[in-house]
C-alpha cells in the first residue's frame, strides 16, 4: 500500500505562501519525480508528505487516512536526503538497523531485515565497516538501506544522488530503478537532473512557484508540453523557442523545436546561420548556431560524425510536424 493524495494543500511560512492550493494523487507503487527550479517548493512538498512540516490548510491522505493526526514516525514513510548523515562510529550493520532498534524490534527480526536490505543493495560484504571506510555511493546505499528496513509504504527521496560524482550517479540511478522494480513500493523522488527525471519516473510533476505546471509520463511531457514553461524545462539541451515573424508564419506567438528535430547541412535549408560552439559528445554533436535572425542561438543535434567548424556558414531545416506552437499566454496551441 502507498497511495498518497494531496487535496487543496497549502503551505505558508509566515506571510509567504510557498504552496498555493495544490491537488495531486500518487498511486500505490508509482515512481513519481518532482522537478522544478530551485525554491519552487519540491522539498517543502516532500516534508509536508513526510509530516516534517504541518500543512497550513488542506489535507494529505495516505492510503485513505487523513495524515494530520499521524506523527511522522507512524506514517510509514521513509525519507532519504542528499546528505546521508550516517553515524560515523557505528558499523554499516548498526547504521542500517538504527531505526529498528529505536522502534524496539527484537534482535532476530532486526538481523533478518538488515541482511535482506544489505543483499538487495549489495552491501553484504560491507556490514562490518564504518561509513568512513566506504565510497560515496556505498554510503548513499547505506542511507537507503536504513529506509528499506523500515518496510515503508512509500520512499521519499530528496536529491539523494546530488553529492555523488557523475559515474556513481548513473550507477545509483539504475540501482534505485531496480529497487523500485523489485519492491514495487511508492517512491517520490526530487531531482534537478533531467536524465534522472526522464529515465526513472512513471510520472513527472513539474512545479513552478508551488504551482503544478503539468503532470504526466516523461514522454507525454516531452512530446506534449502544455505550456512554454514545461517546454523549456523538460529536455536537455532545451527546446529552441522562437518568436517574431517566424512564429507568426505558424499562427503562433512562439514556436518551439527540439534540437533533434532540426537538420543541419552545408547547403539548402529554411534557415541559415554560422556555427558557434560545437559540443562533441561522441555519439552526438550539438551545434550552437548563431546569426540566424531568429533571436537566440539555435541548438541543433547532429550525428557525432557530422563536422562543421566554428564560423562555418550552414543551413537548418526544421521538421515541420515537430514544431510546437504557443499562444501569447504561453499555452500550447493544439
Ligand atoms: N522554514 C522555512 N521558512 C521560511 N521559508 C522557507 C522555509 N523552508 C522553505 N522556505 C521557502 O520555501 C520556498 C520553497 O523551498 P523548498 O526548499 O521547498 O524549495 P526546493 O524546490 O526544494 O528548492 P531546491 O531545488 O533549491 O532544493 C523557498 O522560497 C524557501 O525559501
Ligand atoms: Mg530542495
Amino acid at each position: 500500500m502507498g497511495q498518497i493524495v494531496l487535496q487543496q494543500v497549502t503551505k505558508s511560512f509566515g506571510e509567504v505562501t510557498v504552496i498555493p492550493p495544490l491537488d495531486l494523487t500518487i498511486e500505490d507503487g508509482e515512481f513519481t519525480v518532482f522537478v522544478g527550479p530551485s525554491g519552487c517548493g519540491k522539498s517543502t512538498l516532500l516534508r509536508l508528505i513526510a509530516g516534517l512540516e504541518d500543512v497550513s490548510s488542506g489535507e494529505i491522505r495516505i492510503d485513505g487516512k487523513e495524515s494530520a493526526s499521524i506523527p511522522p514516525a507512524k506514517r510509514g514513510l521513509a525519507m532519504v536526503f542528499q546528505s546521508y548523515a550516517l553515524y560515523p562510529h557505528m558499523s554499516v550493520r548498526k547504521n542500517i538497523a538504527f531505526p529498528l532498534r529505536m522502534a524496539g524490534l527484537d534482535r532476530a527480526e532486526q538481523d533478518r531485515r538488515v541482511e535482506q536490505a544489505a543483499s538487495v543493495l549489495n552491501l553484504t560484504d560491507y556490514l562490518d565497516r564504518r561509513p568512513g571506510q566506504l565510497s560515496g555511493g556505498q554510503r548513499q546505499r547505506v542511507a537507503i538501506g536504513r529506509a528499506i528496513v523500515r518496510e515503508p509504504a512509500a520512499f521519499l527521496f530528496d536529491e539523494p544522488l546530488s553529492n555523488l560524482d557523475a559515474a556513481l550517479r548513473v550507477g545509483m540511478r539504475l540501482e534505485i530503478s531496480e529497487l523500485h522494480n523489485r519492491l514495487k513500493t511508492t517512491m517520490i523522488y526530487v531531482t534537478h537532473d533531467q536524465v534522472e527525471a526522464m529515465t526513472m519516473a512513471d510520472k513527472i510533476v513539474v512545479l513552478r512557484a508551488g504551482f503544478i505546471e503539468q503532470v504526466g509520463s516523461p514522454l507525454e511531457l516531452y512530446k506534449n508540453p502544455r505550456n512554454l514553461f514545461v517546454a523549456g524545462f523538460i529536455g536537455s539541451p532545451k527546446m529552441n523557442l522562437i518568436e517574431g515573424a517566424e512564429a507568426a508564419k505558424h499562427n503562433a506567438t512562439t514556436i518551439g523545436i527540439r534540437p533533434e528535430h532540426i537538420h543541419i547541412s552545408a547547403e539548402g535549408g529554411a534557415w541559415s546561420g554560422t556555427v558557434g560552439v560545437s559540443e562533441h559528445l561522441g555519439s552526438d554533436t550539438f551545434f550552437h548556431v548563431q546569426d540566424t535572425g531568429l533571436g537566440d542561438t539555435v541548438t541543433v543535434r547532429a550525428d557525432g560524425e557530422v563536422s562543421f567548424r566554428h564560423g562555418d556558414r550552414i543551413f537548418l531545416t526544421p521538421r515541420d510536424e515537430m514544431i510546437h506552437r504557443f499562444d501569447a499566454q504561453g499555452l500550447r496551441i493544439a
